[in-house]
């Protein structure tokens, strides 16, 4: 044995579990204590909640869960820093209790398990997490919906396989990414309420003989329910998993709209703020799309991180095996990289520039008004598939442009043998051709005419609203236990 085993030994993480297999050269490779920082405050919440519990049980004595509560302050109060050693966070915190309190601290630990433990901690800090999350995206969707709503009207181009393909307006474009940033809420606050569950009573896997209440503890820790069964408590991580892949399928989303912002950025179809771009140490006239460049970035990261924790996961064995002390910082590193992606896409959104006339002398681009032209006709009476040919063949004849009244007059004579005037009225080819009117005329359920986003803008707004209370509800729910749990401790302190 080495001096510093020897000093460890005598030290600190012997009070726990009397240096049974806690020295060696593996030490450091098993400890989990640097990034165990993450769930202090939540093991400390744990055990206030185990401990009050026990003593409302008659498991330990009153003034004895004083004593251990009153010691869980003063280890608060020096922090995460001053731990003494330890494996992890869990038992470095027994280990400080002990150390103030006497052998009685070790009272802590009965009728539970760090397998528990853990599981309760990561579900506790991860819930804030996804509140911090399902925050942003609520900052994310009222951007977008402002600023559509300031566009209703700007007519610019739109696109598939990036080619021009039909008119549409800045604020259709900015509803599709809110509509599905809130199906990105929704799936985070799916995630939440499964993660909101407690494991905590569940012990090693088996349970426990002592006359624990587990609703109590779940109660004084704001968690919805019970996780019932005790294996499937302390060893299932699929909260992690559903939390992380909601977390990544946002990235997506982001990362996507992060791309077109860098596109049309490109083209001069966006202006984004200068905090939200950054210039060439070399080229003097450049201005790069950095900000959002980096949360396309992110998106790989958090894929990254999905994957990480599911190969992890993937054929684990019933119940606790010790991979699970690895899986748990995939999440952490998701949940800070996807919520700070949000909220600065949020302020590129916010701040970003549309301008109106470049966009609208762009948006009939590539004769992208050509659909509008067959609808007409076919609204005429002509069969699609024959209007399409008219226009296919009008658009060859063009070479990329807008062809004049005349070339569509003569190909549709060439196609239906007839002029082109004597289905749809020249007035109405125009209109047709018009890329405001163009966006106008179509006014389905979800299209872009400034009437059906309208009625987008509304359904949003509520939806975002409704959100934003479920969003209130959670965390006032936290806010509300965390006052509980304080009061029941001071009870015995
Ligand atoms: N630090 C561990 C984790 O994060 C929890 C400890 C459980 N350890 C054990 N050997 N049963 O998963």
């Amino acid at each position: 044995m080495t001096g510093e085993d020897a000093d460890h030994d005598e030290g600190h993480s012997g009070v726990v579990r009397r240096d049974r297999f806690s020295g060696g050269p593996a030490r450091g490779f098993m400890s989990s204590l640097a990034a165990d920082e993450r769930i202090f405050a939540a093991d400390l919440a744990v055990d206030r909640a185990h401990v009050v519990m026990l003593a409302e049980q008659g498991i330990v004595a009153d003034d004895v869960a004083g004593e251990i509560l009153a010691a869980l302050d003063d280890v608060e109060s020096a922090g995460h820093g001053a731990l003494p050693d330890g494996e992890d966070v869990h038992e470095a915190i027994e280990t400080g209790v002990v150390e103030r309190v006497g052998p009685d601290g070790g009272k802590m630990h009965t009728a539970r398990s760090r397998n528990d433990e853990v599981a309760a901690c990561i579900r506790y800090r991860l819930r804030a997490d996804l509140l911090d999350a399902i925050e942003a995206t609520l900052a994310l969707r009222e951007a977008l919906v402002d600023v559509a709503a300031e566009h209703v009207d700007t007519v610019m181009p739109g696109y598939t396989h990036l080619q021009p393909a039909q008119p549409t307006t800045v604020a259709h474009f900015l509803l599709s990414y809110e509509s599905a940033f809130a199906r990105d809420t929704a799936r985070l606050l799916d995630a939440y309420g499964r993660t909101n569950q407690s494991p905590l009573g569940g012990a090693a896997f088996a349970g426990t003989p002592f006359d624990i209440d587990r609703e109590r503890t779940a109660e004084l820790l704001g968690f919805e329910g019970v996780v019932a069964n005790s294996m499937d408590a302390s060893a299932g991580r699929d909260f992690l998993a559903e939390s992380t892949a909601a977390l990544t399928t946002h990235a997506t989303t982001l990362s996507g709209l992060a791309e077109d912002l860098v596109i049309f950025a490109n083209k001069g179809f966006v202006d984004l703020a200068d905090e939200y771009s950054s210039t060439s140490s070399i080229m003097p006239q450049k201005v790069n799309p950095d900000t959002l460049e980096l949360v396309r970035a992110v998106a790989g990261d958090a894929v990254g991180g999905l994957s990480g924790l599911l190969t992890t996961l993937k054929g684990l064995p019933r119940a606790y095996n010790r991979d699970l002390q690895r899986a748990t910082p995939h999440a952490w590193e998701t949940v800070d990289a996807v919520s700070e992606a949000t909220a600065v896409v949020a302020g590129a959104v916010a701040t970003a520039e549309w301008p109106e006339e470049t966009l609208e002398a762009a948006a009939g681009d590539g004769f992208s008004t050509a659909t509008g032209v067959a609808d007409a006709l076919a609204m005429a009476g002509v069969p699609f598939r024959t209007a399409h040919e008219v226009l296919a063949a009008a658009a060859e004849r063009a070479d990329g442009e807008t062809p004049d009244l005349a070339t569509l007059d003569a190909v549709a004579a060439d196609v239906l043998g007839e002029s082109l005037f004597e289905y749809v009225s020249r007035e109405r080819v125009e209109a047709a051709l018009d890329p405001v009117e163009s966006v106008a005329s179509r006014d389905s359920l979800g299209g872009p005419a400034p009437a059906a986003v309208a009625a987008q803008i509304g359904d949003a707004e509520a939806a975002l609203d409704a959100d934003r209370d479920a969003y209130d509800a959670r965390s006032g729910a936290l806010d509300a236990a965390a006052a509980t749990l304080r009061t029941e401790v001071d009870r015995y302190v």
